[in-house]
């Protein structure tokens, strides 16, 4: 296979061989890069269309349905939910049917889903297509031994033929195309998704995201996007490059240097929505104080409606660093929000400490709530939070 376009599915062009044209840019303003590939081109993912070229990182812990929805404002052509337990919807556990509520402005979005059992990811599939996602997300990729000791997640890299089995179950399972997010191997080293990779796609993924660490490399050293490469040019899917992409100039090499569909942004993201817009656009500008506060006050709404107040209220904690921090707010101002107790409390001194926000944030409120009001396919009772 050489990188060629498969019927249904169409990839961004790779940039840097072509001469310039309406998705190619010349610039002489990026320093190590002449051309730049245009990240509000349109791709495709079979017959799912994302309009953007950057895609928001399923994140444990963090990608609630309010993270999701910002991000897709703000740029992110495709967005993702953090993985779900197949065992957990197999079960219907309550609080992991939370998980797949999804709202009508979060479209297109991934619903990521975790297991070792074919049978049983075929199934937990069949309640996540029903619940709306439009995409299938299978995680390869979580080095966390409480998954890995389950057989699920990196190990499976491992694993090939299992691998490949619980792909060609889900593939078979759903109408939707079918994603797999997985890391190079399980050591430092390893390269291991290049022999894995174009099976998974044989067995029917429709795209494949790399986040080229190892398993045992957690999130130390570097994500080597050379490896990115090597699998673009192996699989006639589109690819997307996760790891390390935190500013546009990044965003741009990588693109440009593996012929990816697309980057993912994770921990770059975190308390900061305002770099989806830089890689997207190249809006640089450093958001003032009023739309920080706004923002975080529209989140914390956000999320104490999904989780309700109680589990929210911690949740939210490691958010209040994430986002006043970058020399934003002075860190004794972060310190005090982290051991009041309601959320309500939080909001009253985040408005006192930036009394313009409260108009933007009735702004904002009004532009997300038409989302807001086409709500889910699920019962609300399930959600734990009012
Ligand atoms: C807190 C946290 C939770 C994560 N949870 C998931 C997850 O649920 N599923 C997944 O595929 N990757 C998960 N990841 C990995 C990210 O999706 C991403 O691949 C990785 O962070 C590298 O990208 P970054 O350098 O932009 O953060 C997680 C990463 C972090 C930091």
């Amino acid at each position: 296979m050489s990188g060629g376009a498969t019927p249904g599915l169409v990839a961004p062009t790779r940039a840097g061989m072509l001469p310039a044209g309406p998705d190619v840019v010349n610039t002489s303003d990026y320093d190590s890069q002449t051309v730049q590939v245009n990240l509000r081109e349109t791709w495709l993912i079979r017959g799912v269309e994302i309009p953007t070229r950057v895609v928001l990182a399923p994140m444990a812990g963090v990608s609630v349905q309010a993270f999701r929805r910002q991000g897709r404002r703000f740029g992110a052509g495709l967005v993702c939910s953090e993985m779900v337990s197949c065992a957990g919807i197999e079960h219907r556990n309550e609080k992991t049917l939370g998980y797949l509520r999804v709202a009508s402005d979060e479209h297109p979005l991934a619903i990521q889903i975790f297991g070792s059992e074919p049978r049983a990811m075929a199934e937990a599939a069949r309640v996540v297509e029903a619940a709306g996602a439009d995409l299938i997300d299978i995680n390869f990729g979580c080095p966390v031994r409480k998954v890995t000791k389950t057989g699920a997640g990196a190990t499976l890299l491992d694993d090939t033929g299992r691998a490949c089995a619980i792909v060609a179950a889900v593939a078979q399972a759903v109408g939707l195309p079918v994603s797999v997010k997985m890391r190079r191997g399980l050591r430092d080293g390893a390269r291991t998704c290049l022999e894995v990779g174009p099976r998974l796609v044989e067995a029917g993924a429709a795209t494949l995201t790399l986040h080229p660490r190892s398993a045992q490399q957690m999130y130390t050293g570097r994500a080597d996007h050379a490896l990115t490469e090597e699998l673009v040019a192996l699989v006639d899917v589109p690819v997307v490059a996760s790891g390390d992409i935190v500013s546009r100039a990044r965003a741009q090499a990588v693109l440009t240097t593996t012929g990816a569909a697309a980057v993912m942004v994770g921990r770059g993201a975190q308390g900061n929505p305002w770099v989806l817009r830089e890689i997207v656009d190249g809006d640089a500008r450093e958001p003032s104080r009023e739309e920080v506060v706004a923002e975080l006050v529209l989140f914390v709404r956000e999320t104490v409606r999904e989780l309700g107040e109680r589990r929210a209220a911690s949740f939210l904690k490691k958010f209040y660093g994430w986002y006043l921090g970058r020399g934003r707010f002075p860190k004794p101002f972060k310190q005090q929000l982290v051991v009041l107790d309601s959320t309500e409390e939080v909001e009253r001194r985040l408005l006192a400490a930036a009394p313009g926000a409260l108009a933007l944030l009735e702004l904002l409120e009004e532009e997300v709530s038409v989302g807001d009001e086409v709500l889910l396919e699920l019962p609300i009772s399930i959600y734990g939070g009012g």
